[in-house]
Parts: C-alpha cells; sequence; structure tokens
C-alpha cells in the first residue's frame, strides 16, 4: 500500500507540473483528493489494514495528501502568476512614444459667415425656414410676379429638370411657400443653395447661395425694412456702417431697392475692397407685391410685408476679402484654415 501511496504522488506531482491552467490543476485536485479521487479511495481502503500497519501507513498517507494539497495551492499560485505577468506585458504603456495626434476639422467660412447672419436675425425675432433646391417653375417664377417673358426664365440662364421643375434660381420661391402654409405674422429667414447657368469666373458660380428673409403682418412699413436692414449691417459689418437704399426692380416687390454698406475697409473714403466708391451692393429688397400675397391667399388690404435677399457667397467675400469664389468650393484645407 505505502508503494501505491508513493506511485500516486508521483502522478499528482506530473499531473500538477504539465498543468498549463488553473483549471487543469483544479481538475487535477479532483482526480486525486475528490470525493471519487484516487488518492481518497485508497485511503478508506485502509479500514483493512492490521493494527501494527495502520498507523505507519496512516502517516504516509497523510503525508502524501499534505503534499499533493500544497503541491495544488502553489502550482495555482504559479499559474496565476503567470497569467497576470502576461497580461501586464501585454498591455504594457509605452510612456515615451507620440501622441496620436487627432487633426482638428474648421468651419467653413460660407458656414462661418451663415451663422452670424442667423444669429443677428434670430435676435431680432426671425425663425428659419426651408425650401427645396428643385423648385416649381410656379414658386420660382410665376407666383413671385415674374413675367412670361422675363430674361430669367430663359434656358440660357435656368437650369430646367422639367418644363415646370427647375433648379431655383434665387431663395425667393421659399417666400411662396411660407406665405401659403404660415398665418401672419410671419417673420422667416432662409438660407440655402441657388443655381444659375453662369460660366465660372472669380466672381460667378453656376451654385451659389442667398439668405432670405420675409416679414408679413398688419402695418408693417418701408421704415421696418430699412430699421431692421441697417441694424443687420450694423452688426456684420460694424457699428459705424451707414446703409443706402437705391431704387431697384424686382417683380416681386413694390417698391424695391438695393442696398449698399458704406465700405467697411476705408469707412467711405474710397479703396480697394469698395472700388473706390466708398459703397458696398450687398442685397435686394422691397415691399412685398399685392399681386404676390394675393398668389399666396394673402389679403393686401389687411397685410403688408417686406422681403430681402441678399448673397451668402459675396457676404463672406467681403468681410473675409476673398477675392475667388471658386475657393469656397475647392474644399482645399491650406483655403479654409485661414479662417
Ligand atoms: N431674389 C432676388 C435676387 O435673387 C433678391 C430679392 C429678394 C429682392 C427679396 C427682393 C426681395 O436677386
Amino acid at each position: 500500500m505505502k508503494e501505491q501511496l508513493l506511485q500516486l504522488l508521483e502522478e499528482a506531482r506530473k499531473s500538477l507540473s504539465s498543468a498549463t491552467s488553473v483549471q487543469e490543476v483544479e481538475e487535477v485536485r479532483i482526480a486525486f483528493l475528490g470525493k471519487k479521487g484516487q488518492l481518497t479511495a485508497l485511503m478508506k481502503g485502509m479500514g483493512s489494514l492490521s493494527k501494527e500497519e495502520r498507523p505507519v501507513i496512516g502517516k504516509v498517507a497523510n503525508e502524501v495528501r499534505t503534499e499533493v494539497e500544497q503541491g495544488i495551492l502553489s502550482r495555482k499560485e504559479e499559474l496565476k502568476k503567470a497569467v497576470l505577468e502576461q497580461k501586464l506585458e501585454n498591455e504594457k504603456i509605452d510612456v515615451t512614444r507620440d501622441g496620436v495626434f487627432v487633426k482638428r476639422g474648421k468651419l467653413h467660412p460660407l458656414t462661418k459667415v451663415l451663422r452670424q447672419l442667423e444669429d443677428v436675425f434670430i435676435g431680432m425675432g426671425f425663425s428659419i425656414a426651408e425650401g427645396p433646391e428643385v423648385e416649381t417653375v410656379f414658386n420660382n417664377f410665376d407666383a413671385l410676379n415674374s413675367p412670361k417673358d422675363h430674361p430669367a426664365r430663359s434656358t440660357s440662364d435656368t437650369f430646367y429638370i422639367t418644363e415646370d421643375l427647375l433648379l431655383r434660381t434665387h431663395t425667393s420661391p421659399v417666400q411662396i411657400r411660407a406665405m401659403q402654409s404660415m398665418e401672419p405674422p410671419i417673420k422667416i429667414i432662409s438660407p440655402g443653395r441657388c443655381f444659375r447657368f453662369d460660366e465660372l469666373d472669380a466672381t460667378h458660380s453656376p451654385m451659389f447661395h442667398q439668405l432670405e428673409g420675409l416679414v408679413i403682418d398688419k402695418n408693417i412699413t418701408m421704415a421696418d425694412l430699412k430699421g431692421t436692414l441697417d441694424m443687420m449691417a450694423k452688426l456684420i459689418f460694424g457699428e459705424h456702417t451707414k446703409t443706402k437704399f437705391r431704387p431697384h426692380h424686382f417683380p416681386f416687390t413694390e417698391p424695391s431697392a438695393e442696398v449698399d454698406v458704406s465700405c467697411f475697409k476705408c469707412g467711405g473714403e474710397g479703396c480697394r475692397v469698395c472700388g473706390n466708391s466708398g459703397w458696398i451692393e450687398i442685397l435686394g429688397c422691397g415691399m412685398v407685391h399685392p399681386r404676390v400675397l394675393k398668389n399666396c391667399g394673402i389679403d393686401p388690404e389687411q397685410y403688408s410685408g417686406f422681403a430681402f435677399g441678399m448673397g451668402i457667397d459675396r457676404m463672406a467675400m467681403l468681410k473675409m476679402e476673398i477675392d475667388d469664389i471658386r475657393l469656397f468650393f475647392e474644399n482645399d484645407m491650406r483655403f479654409i484654415n485661414q479662417f
């Protein structure tokens, strides 16, 4: 029996040293010391030994058992330590390595100017409306009182999709949509893309941006129009900016005007930015034509209003002294990073 015990001990040692995980060690423990384990079975058989043999074999059995138990514990510790070391090795951080720099993007200059304009108008109580870039000929021209033979309607000036659909040539059709879908008082701005059949050069692009404004209420007068746009000009170009309203013609406003601002660069003396005139044209505007109100189901006897439309690209070019509109659409970070 003693030989059997020593043999078991030898087997247990071998199994323990070849175990490669805590789980395997646990299996060894069950195989030798578990309820149905080999050593347990052997010890159960000690009852059949003689009185003389029992204490001798019992001593050996206890020693074997203790050694196996300790072997199990220390092998488990060893393996746990190895796992931890492997983990530490894998997760080692090299503090001398350069960090990974994330390149931050920048807002496009057009986005910046648009946000400034939106802030100004939201501050005056306007809300933002949107309209589609593919518009009906009706909304883009007819409802805006544009005569059938207006040159802007020609296929050489406008991108037609079908006879009745086009790429909007200005943001003014949003006026029509707003008046058709809302009850006065209406006070909206609407920024967005517009399209005209223009040759691409430093100041023209077939795709450009406008910001439309529309106010409809009782007792709206030209004074409201002038006050609103004068305030906008001062907030955008500086508090000393003056505005000049020159008579003009648009089919959808009467009276109509173009607005100039005193040159923010030279203060009106004349320089390169203002072409030596001291003034810079920034937008078109006017009192909404009674026929346009009627086209949208608004009674011109009860309500009046004003509208304006400005080029966002043009505003950005002026403010940031950019001399070529094409730069906006090339997505060259060397350009965008300058603003
Ligand atoms: N839609 C006009 C244009 O594109 C601008 C404008 C808008 C004029 C609103 C008057 C009123 O030139």
